[in-house]
Parts: structure tokens; C-alpha cells; sequence
């Protein structure tokens, strides 16, 4: 039997720390607001000659190297984004490839926003088992900043830049399996999260720019409410299938979007505060790099172990949701 097993995890953080404090300079806001509502004190920006794409192949170069492997040994490259280097073409997981020096495989991009990481588990651990390939690098990638509207205080203190990559590999051993993945999406709530310009909807002009519909607009208090019902619902309905009780899982790693969401979730499942991860307070919401990076952090703190076993869950833009529940299979360090 085949199996696909997440043989390395890596991330890239960019330079700059940006703090409460900095944007209080920026907008009408407060560190005390920010920490109270969200539990975030600090994120990173990427600078401004830095894309999405450079972010995805510094953390993609640290995934190879642990996962062991050359880029030839690679068969396909997929990045998960909202921010792509470019609207449209090229993709950002060709542009990263070549800069990996991977030539001539498949790449492609999805944006299923916060949600991108679970829905690149599942893509990836499909193509594994069907036979098709041996290894795929995953990559969560977002310069969110360049989507931020800097007048607008109730997005543009939520979000940061970062990469976390993955390569997931073929393997017998269920000991170190993917062993399920779960994803959905609902468009009837597609107006919860959306940058609405530039577009074909609202293609890009004066007007758009002068508006601001270039950048990430939200319904915070909407997407609140669903995201925590949505979130427990879809961890409970995880564990029920595969006849998995809490205590049994060593690590559960949600979406970092907001310490509120995660605390809710983690009480609802009966989840001890040490099982549950949590970098929101560092880097803020990444988006689809969030769930990557937040494995990272566990990993090289040397808490994550070959075999341990790891629930992962989001919830994001689209609206879209998704959970997976593995074995990490990585070396140590
Ligand atoms: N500083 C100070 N005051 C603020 C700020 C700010 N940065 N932002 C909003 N406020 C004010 C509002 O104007 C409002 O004032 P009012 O009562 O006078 O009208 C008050 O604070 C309360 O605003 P709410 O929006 O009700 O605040 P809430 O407690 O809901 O927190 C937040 C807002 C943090 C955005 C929260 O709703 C949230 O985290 N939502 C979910 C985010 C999420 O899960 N997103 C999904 C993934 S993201 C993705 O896919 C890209």
C-alpha cells in the first residue's frame, strides 16, 4: 500500500517586525484593542522588492535540503496564494520551480486562502497514492501586505508575510501516513473576504484604485461566528471518522487568524492549552502559510517528533474549510 507522508517542513519569516505600536503610528488603533481582540503583538513584512514567489523559494530551499533530496528529485511544485507575484500569469509556483531550479515538471498555484495548506495536503496526497508521484513540494506563500489597505483598521493590523513549505513523499510505512484530509467550501459567503478589484468582476482603473477595492476587505464579525462553528464542527467530524479521541493527538495546529477563534475551538474539543499551537501573536494571519509555519515553529523548537500525531484546521476566504490529520514523517533536525 502507498502512503504520502509529509518528509520535511520549513518556513521563511521576512526581516521586518512590525508591532502594534508601529501601526498605532499608521491608524487609529492600539496595541491594547490588537492584543485584546486578537491576540497578535507583532507580524512580519516582506520588503518591497521581495514577491510572494521569493518568500515561497527560501522556505521551499530549506524543505528540499531537509526533506534530503535534489531539486530533480521533485515532480511537481504547487503554492497555495491570495497574493500571487503576478494577477493571472505567470504562476507563482513557476516562477518558484525555476528559482529552485526545478525545469520541465508540473507547477501550479490554488487560492482557497487561509484555507490553501489543508487543500494542498489533500491534492498532493491524492497524486502520491494514486501511483503518479513520488515527491511534491507544497508551498504556502503570502505577501499579504502588498493586499493591505493602510487607512483601513479593521484588516490591516490582522495580517503578515511568510512561507511554509512541505515536501510530501511516497512511503510504506503507515506509521508516518497523511492518514486523512478533509476539505470544503461554500460560495454563498463569498462576500465575507474579498479583494474586490482588479479583477474581471472589477477590472482594474482609476476608480478602483482611488476606492481602494484593490485591497482585502472583511466581514470580521460574520466570518467570526462561522469560522469557530465551522472550525469545531469539522475537527469533531475528523476525529468521529477515524475513531480518534482528543487526548490522542499530540499537537493540534489551526489556522492562526485570530487567538480568539483558536482558544474558542480548542475549549469546544476538549483540547489541553499544551496540545494547542499558536504563532498568531508573532506573525499574525499569513494565510495559507500560516498552518506551515506554525508546524515549523513546533518542529524546530525540537517539540515534533517522526510519528507524532498532528491535527491541522482552517478556515478562510472562498468561504472555504478543511482538516487533516497526519504523522509527521520528518527527520530531526
Ligand atoms: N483598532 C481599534 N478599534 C477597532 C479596530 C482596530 N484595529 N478594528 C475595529 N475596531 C473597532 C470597530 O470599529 C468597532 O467599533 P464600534 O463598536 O464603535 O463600531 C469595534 O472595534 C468592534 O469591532 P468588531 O469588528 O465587532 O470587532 P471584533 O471583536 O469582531 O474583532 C476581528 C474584529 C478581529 C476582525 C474579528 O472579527 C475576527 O478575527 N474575525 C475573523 C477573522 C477570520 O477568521 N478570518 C478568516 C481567515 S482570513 C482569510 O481567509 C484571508
Amino acid at each position: 500500500m502507498i502512503y504520502a507522508t509529509m518528509r520535511s517542513i520549513a518556513s521563511y519569516i521576512p526581516q521586518r517586525c512590525v508591532s502594534n505600536f508601529d501601526l498605532e503610528k499608521l491608524v487609529d488603533t492600539s496595541d491594547e484593542w490588537i492584543t485584546k481582540r486578537t491576540g497578535i503583538k507583532t507580524r512580519y513584512f516582506a520588503s518591497e522588492n521581495e514577491a510572494s514567489s521569493d518568500l515561497a523559494t527560501k522556505a521551499g530551499e530549506i524543505a528540499l535540503k531537509r526533506a534530503g533530496l535534489e531539486p530533480s528529485d521533485i515532480d511537481l511544485v504547487i503554492v497555495a496564494t491570495l497574493s500571487p507575484d503576478y494577477v493571472g500569469m505567470p504562476s507563482t509556483a513557476c516562477i518558484t520551480s525555476y528559482n529552485l531550479g526545478i525545469e520541465n515538471k508540473p507547477a501550479f498555484d490554488i487560492t482557497t486562502a487561509c484555507t490553501g495548506f489543508i487543500y494542498l495536503l489533500s491534492i498532493a496526497k491524492a497524486y502520491i497514492q494514486a501511483g503518479m508521484y513520488q515527491n511534491i513540494l507544497i508551498i504556502g506563500a503570502e505577501k499579504i501586505s502588498s493586499l493591505l489597505d493602510f487607512t483601513d483598521r479593521s484588516t490591516c493590523v490582522l495580517f503578515g508575510d511568510g512561507a511554509g513549505a512541505a515536501v510530501i513523499s511516497a512511503t510504506q510505512d503507515p506509521n508516518e501516513a497523511i492518514l486523512d484530509v478533509h476539505i470544503s467550501a461554500n460560495g454563498r459567503y463569498n462576500d465575507f473576504l474579498m479583494t474586490p478589484g482588479c479583477g474581471s468582476r472589477n477590472p482594474a482603473n482609476q476608480h478602483i484604485i482611488d476606492s481602494n477595492l484593490q485591497f482585502i476587505q472583511m466581514k470580521g464579525n460574520e466570518t467570526f461566528k462561522l469560522a469557530v462553528k465551522t472550525l469545531a464542527q469539522d475537527v469533531e467530524h475528523i476525529l468521529q471518522h477515524n475513531a480518534i479521541h482528543p487526548s490522542e493527538i499530540k499537537f493540534f495546529i489551526p489556522h492562526q487568524a485570530n487567538l480568539r477563534i483558536i482558544s474558542a475551538v480548542g475549549e469546544m474539543l476538549d483540547f489541553q492549552k499544551d496540545q494547542v499551537v499558536v504563532t498568531v501573536d508573532r506573525f499574525g494571519n499569513t494565510s495559507a502559510a500560516s498552518i506551515p509555519m506554525a508546524i515549523n515553529s513546533i518542529y524546530e523548537e525540537n517539540k515534533l517528533h517522526k510519528g507524532d500525531l498532528i491535527l491541522l484546521d482552517a478556515f478562510g476566504g472562498g468561504l472555504t474549510w478543511g482538516s487533516a490529520l497526519l504523522r509527521f514523517g520528518g527527520n530531526p533536525l
